[in-house]
């Protein structure tokens, strides 16, 4: 946990921000697999660990604007708890170190909602996510399941967000804690992968220097030679000479703070040519994006910026011609790139995109683009101090989107289908690096990891 000011000051700005009535934080509980007892890994809510700072299940908080409390609900462990999991550390003693000193068993919590609602006072909550809190919510606030959601606090969604996208010092330092593991489990996996070996044991050398390092992966881990499907998930595929190797991964440290880094290497010790050529178009697009990286600076217009320097490199090698602006513009470059640039990270890899990408990566002025590749830019709105985000350009073949759209004679003015045709089994190239805006532009996280085709051919040959 940080100190408990830090908590303490974190409530009270939530507080002045939302005004009156009650702020419901639910925590997460434990989720089963295939029967009761059986959990997936237990994840807290990243609100409830920024505003309470509690790791353990079913535990939720009341924040009384009207009153000025905050309140703890949870359970003590009962001699069954202490039989099979241990002794623990008291609910008073825990909540003390978040700086709440009230705490009440997890039973009274629904009926102090339902009685804050017959008396009409507010009772803000965030938008759920689990079905368990969707079914809670529902009953205690007497709304059918279907309108929770609907339901959500607009102004405390909006409260939270202006609080987490700031990051403080203490979160930076943690944030770069897990990149600095994510470099390493890099390193791991490059200087191990080898032909003939599965998508599944290189994935291995992520896992095992994560948790050696005392922390989890922040995301499952993408690690495929079909890096032409964005979020590919390893797979027994086995890799061959010739291929590339997508590697998107990252740690998420013990606070819960991630990293999130991709590579992309040969399965060579080399790069071929071709490789190289692509290679080198997707690394000059994520320095030309990262050189605009300060406050002020759309996002959105670092994206379109990336997305000119693809096509521009493109129409170098023969595979797009005509106006670049207009083929940005137009969106037929998401043929190569159907995605965003990069997203906000801090206690999620996709930082707050529960609460709505409309208020964490947008704006009232700045409403999310429904074309196809700018749809899936997360983060659009102009760039602030403190924000931590990520950025990762790519270039992507992906023969079922080549054939849907020289089908449909898409965007044919801009696209030269036939040398596509040559690179249906290329795969694709990310790079993903993850950065600190600062007052005069912005600051590369973690320990260097290479990203030049020197570089990375130089980890494949551990020199
Ligand atoms: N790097 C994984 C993701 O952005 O979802």
């Amino acid at each position: 946990m940080f100190h408990k000011e830090d908590y303490v000051q974190r409530r009270a700005q939530l507080k002045k921000q939302v005004g009156s009535g009650l702020i419901l934080l639910l925590g997460n509980e434990e989720s089963s697999m295939n029967y009761k007892d059986n959990w997936y890994h237990f994840r807290q809510d990243s609100s409830f660990l920024y505003f309470i700072g509690l790791d353990k299940p079913g535990l939720a908080a009341v924040i009384d604007i009207d009153k000025d409390t905050v309140t703890i609900y949870g359970d003590e462990a009962t001699v069954d708890d202490i039989v099979w999991i241990g002794v623990q550390q008291s609910l008073r003693e825990e909540a003390e170190g978040a700086g709440v000193s009230v705490t009440k068993p997890s039973g009274v919590l629904a009926s102090e909602v339902k009685n804050a609602v017959s008396r009409q006072q507010p009772v803000h909550f965030l938008p759920p996510y689990r079905p368990e809190h969707l079914l809670k919510l529902s009953s205690w606030l007497g709304v059918p399941p279907h309108l929770v959601q609907k339901k959500a606090s607009v102004p405390l969604i909006k409260a939270v967000v202006a609080q987490r996208s700031i990051k403080s010092p203490e979160e930076v330092a943690e944030i770069e804690k897990a990149v600095n593991i994510s470099v390493d489990m890099h390193l791991a996996a490059a200087g191990f992968a080898a032909a003939g070996m599965t998508e599944a044991e290189v994935a291995s050398q992520l896992y095992e220097t994560a948790v050696r390092a005392g922390g989890k992966l922040a995301f499952p881990a993408i690690l495929t030679v079909n890096g032409q499907i964005l979020h590919n998930h390893y797979t027994s595929t086995v890799l061959q000479k010739g291929q590339l190797v997508i590697c998107d991964s990252g740690a998420e440290t013990a606070m819960h703070y991630g990293g999130d880094l991709t590579r992309t290497f040969p399965v060579d010790k080399q790069f071929t040519n071709q490789q190289k050529e692509l290679y080198e178009i997707v690394l000059h697009a994520h320095t030309s994006a990262v050189d605009m990286l300060k406050p002020g600076v759309l996002y959105k217009d670092v994206h379109l910026e990336a997305c000119e320097k693809l096509v521009e490199e493109l129409q170098q090698i023969g595979l797009m011609k005509g106006d670049v602006q207009e083929a940005v513009a137009q969106g037929a470059h998401a043929q190569f790139f159907p995605c965003g640039l990069g997203h906000m990270m801090g206690l999620d890899t996709h930082d707050m995109e529960n609460l709505g990408e409309e208020y964490v990566g947008y704006t009232e002025d700045l409403k999310k683009s429904t074309q196809f590749g700018l749809k899936s830019l997360r983060l659009g709105r102009a760039l602030e101090e403190g924000f931590v985000l990520t950025v990762e350009p790519g270039l992507y073949f992906n023969p079922n989107l080549m054939d849907m759209w020289a089908a449909e004679n898409k965007f044919t003015q801009f696209i030269n289908y036939n040398k596509l045709e040559a690179f249906r089994d290329f795969g694709g190239i990310r790079i993903e690096e993850d950065f600190l805006i600062t007052p005069e532009g912005s600051r590369l996280l973690g320990k260097p990891l290479p990203k030049t085709v020197e570089g990375i051919e130089a980890l494949r040959n551990n020199i």
